[in-house]
């Protein structure tokens, strides 16, 4: 089947939507004709090799459309259901078995290895194999195979709330999210802050505010992202320029008991880090350059039974997890519709610049119509 994709070749071009053509749907996937899809920064840290997922590429992980074809084991969802795509999995490994799916032990050639976990193309381009399947799903395209294993289907409870605002929930929402309520399970009444107001930090400021921790604090160096994140929950939001630890220690004399990097910088890692109160944990989801290290005290480790946490996806469970969320959104409580700049599919390079700049919090293009 032919469709329309936007092609990424690295940081060198922008993107290039053409003419891909999709391979027919094996027994566990899903033909969904797509409505929207986020961009997450996740898919510029492909465009820029920070992950080694192989190039030329069709990106986009963040996809909300409409199932028109199932393979025969698939149960997850139907011809005509709305959903929304997440990460993909084996299904069967130690960590899939204890429903941790986001470490997966084949995470890489289920999401990032340009082709089916068994090395099989999902997209070809002029006869020859494209690279797709990009977190089981390629999503920046008209039309994207995906797997039982990382489809959801919209509850009718939010058959009011549009597609194309669901979309971001499958990656930066749930990660955010899913890091304070899940990985870092964060407490009432202790203190967090949030390095970096981006989609993921801003969804983990609304997560805290759920969780109820006290106070709740954001740093960024944009001010207009730190009001926005005061709106949605932050009680405290200081400029990472302008001495940011040194407030924090102001606010909280005895340390925090959660510290979140968004940011992949390491020395805000490190800062953090310094921030943390005994039994602290600091929570890390940046991509980071693959060269980066870490340095840690080693005394301050033990002596204070202090954490720290790599964290993938919010250790999201995909469909339970993205339905509490849909939950929350229904309860005004998760309103991240405050985040969302909307833009046409031929518009994904302005969309791109929007985000990088600034200006955007969470890019979302409009692919196709819901009906
Ligand atoms: N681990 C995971 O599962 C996972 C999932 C989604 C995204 N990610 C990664 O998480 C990161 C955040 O994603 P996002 O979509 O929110 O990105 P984003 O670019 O929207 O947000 C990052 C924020 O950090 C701020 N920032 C930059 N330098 C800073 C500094 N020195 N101090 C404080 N703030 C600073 C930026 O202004 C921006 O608001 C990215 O690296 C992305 O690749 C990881
Ligand atoms: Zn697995
Ligand atoms: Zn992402």
């Amino acid at each position: 089947m032919e469709v329309k994709a936007a092609v990424c070749s690295g940081n060198t071009e922008p993107f290039t939507i053409r003419n891909v053509t999709l391979d027919d749907l094996r027994p566990d996937e899903l033909r969904i004709r797509m409505v929207a899809s986020g961009i997450c920064h996740t898919d510029m840290a492909v465009r820029d090799q920070q992950l080694p997922v192989p190039l030329p590429v069709v990106l986009g992980h963040e996809g909300a459309g409409i199932v028109e074809e199932v393979g025969s084991n698939v149960t997850s969802a139907q011809p005509g259901d709305r959903v929304v795509m997440s990460f993909n999995s084996c299904g069967h490994c130690p960590s899939c078995d204890a429903e941790a799916p986001t470490y997966c032990y084949d995470f890489f050639p289920h999401n990032w290895s340009g082709t089916r976990a068994d090395g099989s193309p999902t997209l070809f381009a002029d006869g020859e194999p494209m690279n797709g399947n990009f977190f089981g799903q390629s999503s920046f395209a008209t039309y994207a195979i995906a797997h039982d294993r990382n489809v959801v289907k919209v509850p009718d409870s939010a058959s009011d709330i549009p597609l194309e605002r669901l979309a971001p929930i499958g990656c930066g929402l749930m990660t955010g999210a899913g890091a304070v309520l899940r990985s870092m399970k964060v407490r009432a009444g202790m203190p967090i802050a949030v390095f970096g107001a981006g989609t993921v930090g801003m969804a983990a400021i609304m997560a805290a505010k759920i969780a109820e921790a006290n106070p709740i604090i954001a740093v960024d160096v944009n001010d207009e992202r730190l009001a926005l994140a005061k709106e949605l929950g932050a009680t405290h939001a200081f400029n990472g320029r302008d001495d940011a630890p040194g407030k924090i220690r102001e606010v909280c004399p005895q340390g925090l008991g959660y510290a979140f990097d968004t940011t992949g910088i390491n020395t805000v890692i490190e800062q953090a880090w310094s921030l943390l109160a005994p039994k602290g944990v600091v929570g890390m989801v940046g991509a980071s350059d693959p060269a980066d290290e870490l340095n840690f005290n080693e005394a301050m480790f033990m002596g204070g039974g202090r954490t720290v946490m790599g964290i993938l996806g919010g250790d999201s469970d995909v469909g339970p997890f993205m339905l509490e969320l849909i939950g929350y959104h229904l309860e005004g409580r998760f309103p991240f519709e405050k985040l969302i700049g909307y833009f046409d599919f031929g518009q994904i390079n302005e969309a791109i610049e929007a985000s990088e700049s600034g200006k955007v919090v969470k890019p979302v293009l409009r692919i196709g119509n819901e009906s």
